[in-house]
């Protein structure tokens, strides 16, 4: 694969599983693919939250879902904490740049387009004509083809988006709408 390296947006990251879990994903695929280059960002309007996101540390109960050759080559033993806390490994960690970002604002600062967007249980704290206008900035953000992910319990139908729903929670940007 030539050209820019794929870009996923991860909005509303919260205290960055979601962006780890992605940097886990595409790095096993990039290791089959030669060429496959990708960056991730991740966002949020909590400081807090980015602050945690950023260190990477989580209780090893919470992690268990990873499967365990993902856990063994991706996370470590926390030094900063008791043996039961885990930390994504460094190299991960570059693989995510977090970013403050608050969904009210005019203009998200974004000099680009990502290719699959993640906005997953975030809208659900909006009332519908917010959700729509977030969307439709989210939307604006996407690349012709590319995909929005939202939460099992989203959905994006009747308000008007250049979005063709693929499945349960999966959307993909019309590209006549680029
Ligand atoms: C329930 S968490 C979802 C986290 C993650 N996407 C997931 O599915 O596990 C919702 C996140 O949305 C963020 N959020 C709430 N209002 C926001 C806004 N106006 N702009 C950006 N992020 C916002 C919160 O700070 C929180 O981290």
């Amino acid at each position: 694969m030539n050209g820019q390296p794929l870009l996923a947006w991860s909005a509303g990251c919260s205290t960055g599983e979601e962006p780890y879990t992605l940097a886990m994903v595409l790095s096993e695929y990039a290791e089959t693919h030669p060429g496959f280059r990708f960056r991730i960002l991740a966002t949020d309007i909590s400081t807090k939250v980015l602050t945690a996101a950023e260190l990477g540390i989580y209780r090893a109960g919470d992690v268990e879902p990873v499967p365990l050759p993902l856990r063994r080559k991706y996370l470590m033993r926390s030094r900063e904490h008791h043996a039961e806390r885990v930390r994504i490994v460094p190299e991960l960690r570059r693989l995510v740049e977090f970013r403050r970002l608050n969904f009210m604002d005019a203009d998200y600062g974004l000099g680009e387009k990502a290719d699959a967007i993640f906005c997953r249980n975030v809208i659900i704290y909006f009332d519908r004509p917010t959700q729509q206008r977030i969307l439709s900035r989210l939307s604006s953000y996407l690349s012709a083809g590319g995909y929005m992910f939202v939460g099992h319990s989203e959905t994006l139908h009747d308000m008007g988006l250049p979005l063709e729903a693929l499945g349960p929670a999966l959307y993909r940007k019309i590209n006549a709408w680029a």
